[in-house]
């Protein structure tokens, strides 16, 4: 056998490290986004330094997409596992042998379950708001059903600075009862409410791991809990002048393109989101088209 023959029938089998060489990292904006190819997420369950590598990349780009992911829902599960315990979502429900991996599944014969299509970060009506998420397409239309993403820390630098003077210290409320709620009939959203109360963030969050300053309002924010002060207010009556406004003009940061990027779907694509810095929106424009996503919510931590 010559050396030649050798080399032609060697095992394609690959050393992790050679993986970890061969990954290719093209960002898909200035802003936000990232495609990362040569890496299988199963794998990287059960790869401490490809984990890390990841999780390096997932911080500076805020989405990392993986395409062609032909993984199961157990090796689905147990990639965003490495970054956090699960959470089920009080509305969608959950694969019962995958706690935690939410089906969102989307078809012409459910009209009125269309949530995603408002710009948001995910579950802020929650004290602790999810870390990130993994999601995966199942099944894609042929055509439309995108995902855009902002990012929100570039939203908060790119501010005017008198605005920004404005949120020092200030305060949100998050209502899963004025978004998920508002479609249910009043009984039903009361129970909501009762399970979930509102929740409060700052207006300006902390990210726990990089000390970024981010906008974090989003369409689950209701109103400012602490805008009324000696210096805004002048009379009792005037009980919050301008509040709204600037609370739509914060909200409304999200829908400028210079901060976004567009993601567009094939099955066995896979998204990974930092939910603290970014906002998102699926683009509900394929029906009467199916489109079937699974998405594992990873649990965060209260903000600050
Ligand atoms: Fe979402």
């Amino acid at each position: 056998m010559t050396q030649a023959t050798t080399e032609a029938k060697a095992p394609a089998i690959v050393r992790p490290g050679a993986i970890r060489d061969s990954i290719k990292v093209e960002p898909l904006t200035c802003a936000i986004g990232a495609e990362v190819s040569n890496v299988s997420l199963a794998d990287a369950a059960v790869d401490e330094t490809l984990l890390a590598e990841i999780r390096g990349l997932w911080l500076r780009h805020r989405v990392l997409f993986f395409r062609d992911q032909d993984i199961t829902r157990a090796e689905h599960v147990a990639f965003a596992r490495r970054f956090g315990n699960l959470e089920d979502h009080p509305v969608a429900g959950s694969d019962p042998d995958h706690p935690g991996l939410v089906l969102i599944y989307k078809s012409p014969d459910k009209p009125n379950d269309r949530y995603e299509n408002a710009w948001h970060t995910d579950a802020t009506w929650r004290e602790k708001p999810p870390l990130g998420c993994v999601l995966r397409c199942v099944e894609c239309p042929p055509v439309g059903g995108d995902t855009m993403w902002a990012n929100m820390a570039l939203a908060y630098e790119k501010l005017p600075e008198a605005v920004k003077a404005q949120l020092v210290g200030l305060r949100a409320r998050h209502s899963i009862e004025a978004s998920f709620g508002a479609a249910m009939p009043a009984e039903k959203r009361l129970a909501l409410h009762a399970q979930f109360p509102d929740a409060e963030h700052p207006v300006v969050r902390t990210h726990p791991e990089t000390g970024e300053k981010i906008l974090f309002v989003n369409s689950f924010a209701t109103h400012f809990t602490n805008f009324h002060t000696a210096e805004r207010v002048r009379y009792g009556q005037d009980y919050a002048p301008g509040a709204s406004q600037l609370l739509q003009y914060l909200i409304a940061q999200a829908a400028i393109p210079e901060y976004q990027v567009r993601f567009r779907w094939k099955k066995n694509s896979v998204a990974f989101w930092d939910n603290r810095s970014t906002q998102h929106y699926a683009v509900m424009d394929y029906p009467p088209c199916h489109r079937k996503m699974e998405r594992a919510g990873i649990m965060g931590d209260a903000t600050f």
